[in-house]
């Protein structure tokens, strides 16, 4: 069954451990952290503290998403800060397999992420070295954005070529998914769907998870 990663950017951060309770109680075992540095993406959001602290509240699966420049200089901070799975993006740096190689030397989970323009033959070579691809659905940088259908055509095709060359990497998108669309990118081979605005935004916080796990428990 697919996974459901609510991205906490949309969250209220006064009520951040009561509205991880929530999450917690509807069977959310991920969690997505966007941390920006205003270069690499036109927005900053948040960071090494704030990761922190939501370590020391919950032992869920922590998915750092860095659309940072050059994130070779992030990774071992990140990485004690607390982070489960670490995404860096495709187009932020020229040291991928180094990184990756870090990553995985200090125990954590290696990922790549590519934005809705890169075509993921680009990322080919690089696959043998993570465990999960990011496709973002929507140019990187803020919550509440609309969903670009043709990021759909990245999913496939990593998801054909996964499955054709014996690799076993997740597949996750990120970006406008809401209550419309998540079963159509399920269907394309999304294995983990972010949602941010749509879990954090549109009502009831519990309401919304439990309207996504149902699409998510029918397929
Ligand atoms: C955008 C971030 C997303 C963002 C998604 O750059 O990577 O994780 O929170 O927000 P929604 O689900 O509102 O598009
Ligand atoms: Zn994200």
């Amino acid at each position: 069954m697919a996974k459901l990663a609510p991205s906490l950017l949309s969250a209220d951060f006064i009520k951040l451990g009561e509205q991880i309770d929530i999450l917690k109680s509807k069977g959310i075992s991920y969690l997505h952290f966007d941390v920006m540095d205003g270069i690499f993406v036109p927005n900053i959001s948040i960071g090494i503290p704030v990761l922190k602290s939501i370590r020391s509240y919950t032992d869920m699966v922590l998915d750092v998403h860095l659309m940072i420049t050059q994130p070779e200089r992030y990774i071992d901070a990140f990485s004690a800060a607390g982070a489960d799975i670490i995404n860096i993006h495709y187009e932020a740096t020229d040291k991928h397999i180094e990184i990756f190689k870090r990553i995985r030397e200090l125990g954590k989970t290696p990922a790549i992420t590519i934005k809705p323009r890169t075509s993921w033959k680009e990322i080919i070579p690089l696959l043998k070295y993570v465990d999960m691809v990011l496709v973002m659905s929507v140019e990187p940088g803020f919550g509440g954005q609309s969903f670009i259908p043709e990021s759909l055509n990245n999913v496939r095709g990593l998801k054909e070529y996964r499955d054709n060359h014996g690799l076993a990497f997740d597949i996750e998108i990120d970006g406008g998914i809401n209550l419309e669309n998540a079963e159509k990118v399920v269907s394309a081979g999304a294995d983990i769907l972010v949602a941010g605005s749509s879990v954090f935004s549109k009502g009831d916080i519990s309401e919304q998870t439990e309207k996504f796990m149902d699409i998510l428990e029918k397929r």
